[in-house]
């Protein structure tokens, strides 16, 4: 099979370490990296293990047992894993109760202002408010819509060559191709950088910066101090758009709201759409194919004519992957009760979406992917002031990858026997997908 490495998915892999390196973190303290994972006694793994395409049983019998349990922590940490749905809804809708500001657990005094990541996903209104209200106009599917024919170019393109790649001489797609790096990695990583407005001549240089500098603070457990260097190369198109402000979400942003936002502010947002809205929507795309390319009826409507369907099982993929496996920590702001527990505050609060997003009192035959699913109001993109900046752009590039990859190659197979799934992680997924694309002609 042949290996295929590009600076994409050298970027793909290296968000996940820095993902991982923030969890680690959290936790190492003095006690360096691994020491979080390393004393992580098996329960407290379970929400960032998988059985296959599905959450380990554990966290089911947890569920059952009681929706809100004790999660062991180390270094003295009181911690609780929700894997109830409505308990984890009620915990990521009261930003009142459950602070996300991640001084709670490193601690204000410990972490310099410029070590301060930004984004948004670990901070408090009225700052949260603030940011993305600046950030949010440029997500509604409204203001996305004009990507499309940008998004739907990319995927063509990516497929033309994919089929080129995989032609073994006789004129079909026969050969073996790494679909991860070859189709999963780039339609997210190119949509991202024309959202971000950077310009299409500087877009593989971008791919390749990002790669490199998430490959410097990727280590497992790196200091803030590099997840700082990590953010130059972003500061430094931060400060050219002030120059000359382009027209993606950056310049738009320094157009109309330029003196109320940092220059360090708008670095870390677009951190944050980079590293939020990058492996996640790969990984989304790598397992939705693989689950497609065994289940024929889901194929069939995925490639299907009835555009609400194609939709629904869009979000259904979503629900039964929810490749984003845990929300960020909550940290209690006071004394709460929750699915007949007492959390106190200061204790820290783990939802394992994975496990809500099952939850038969939310999806009866959660376990299995259903053609027809009742609701849509999963967890997979979280829930309230942090629900997922990016859920319209992740769902649009679903809607017009998935289905062209199927037209294009209707009997597309994984070439392995069972795909090499990550390990521990916080963004579930593969590093390579190796298939046989096989089109129908
Ligand atoms: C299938 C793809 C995606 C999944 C499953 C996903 C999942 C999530 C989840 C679960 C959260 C909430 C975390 C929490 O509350 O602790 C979140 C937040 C976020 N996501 Fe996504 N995401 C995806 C795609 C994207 C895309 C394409 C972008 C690019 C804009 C993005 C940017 C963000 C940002 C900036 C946040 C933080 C929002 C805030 O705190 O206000 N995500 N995502």
């Amino acid at each position: 099979m042949p290996q295929r490495s590009s600076p994409l998915t050298s970027a793909v892999r290296a968000v996940h370490r820095r993902l991982l390196g923030w969890l680690m973190r959290f936790g190492a303290g003095s006690g360096g990296p691994g020491a979080l994972l390393d004393r992580l006694p098996a329960a407290s793994r379970a929400p960032l293990l998988r059985d296959g395409l599905d959450p380990v049983p554990e966290l089911a019998r947890l569920r059952e047992q009681a929706p809100v349990s004790r999660l062991a922590l180390p270094l003295g940490l009181r911690g609780w894993l929700v894997t109830g749905y409505p308990e984890a809804r009620a915990v990521l809708a009261d930003a009142e109760r459950f602070s996300s500001d991640f001084r709670n657990l490193v601690g204000a005094g410990a972490l310099a202002a410029e070590q301060d990541p930004g984004g948004l996903g670990m901070i408090d209104p009225p700052d949260h408010t603030r940011l993305r209200r600046l950030v949010g106009p440029e997500f509604t599917v409204r203001r996305l819509a004009r990507l499309e024919p940008f998004i739907e170019g990319v995927v063509g393109e990516l497929l033309d060559a994919i089929a080129s790649a995989a032609d073994d001489g006789s004129g079909r797609a026969g050969a073996s191709v790494d679909l991860f790096a070859a189709f999963a990695v780039p339609v997210p990583a190119l949509t991202i950088s024309a959202v971000l407005g950077i310009a299409p001549d500087e877009r593989d240089e971008f791919m390749a910066h990002c790669g490199a500098r998430f490959d410097i603070a990727g280590g497992v457990g790196e200091s803030l101090g590099a997840v700082t260097a990590s953010l130059d190369y972003l500061r430094g198109i931060v400060a050219a758009q002030r120059r000359a402000p382009g027209d993606g979400l950056l310049g738009r942003i320094i157009a109309e709201h330029g003196d109320e936002v940092t220059d360090a502010e708008l670095a870390g947002l677009a951190d944050g759409v980079l590293t939020g809205g990058f492996e996640s929507t790969a990984s989304t795309i790598a397992l939705s194919a693989i689950v497609l390319s065994r289940n024929e009826a889901a194929r069939q409507v995925m490639v299907g004519t009835d555009a609400a369907a194609t939709a629904a099982l869009v979000d259904e993929l979503l629900r039964y992957l929810t490749v984003v496996q845990v929300a960020f920590p909550r940290f209690a702001r006071t004394r709460v009760e929750l699915g007949g527990v007492v959390i106190e505050k200061g204790d820290v609060v783990v939802c394992s979406l994975s496990a809500a997003n099952r939850d038969p009192r939310f999806a009866a035959d959660g376990e299995s992917l259903r053609l027809t699913p009742a609701e849509a109001s999963h967890l997979a993109f979280g829930h309230g002031v942090h629900r997922c900046l990016g859920a319209e752009l992740a769902r649009m590039e679903l809607r017009l990858a998935l289905p062209a990859l199927f037209r294009r190659f209707p009997r597309l197979r994984v070439a392995v026997e069972e795909p090499r799934f990550r390990d521990l992680s916080i963004v579930y997924g593969v590093d390579e997908l190796p298939v046989v694309p096989e089109p129908s002609r």
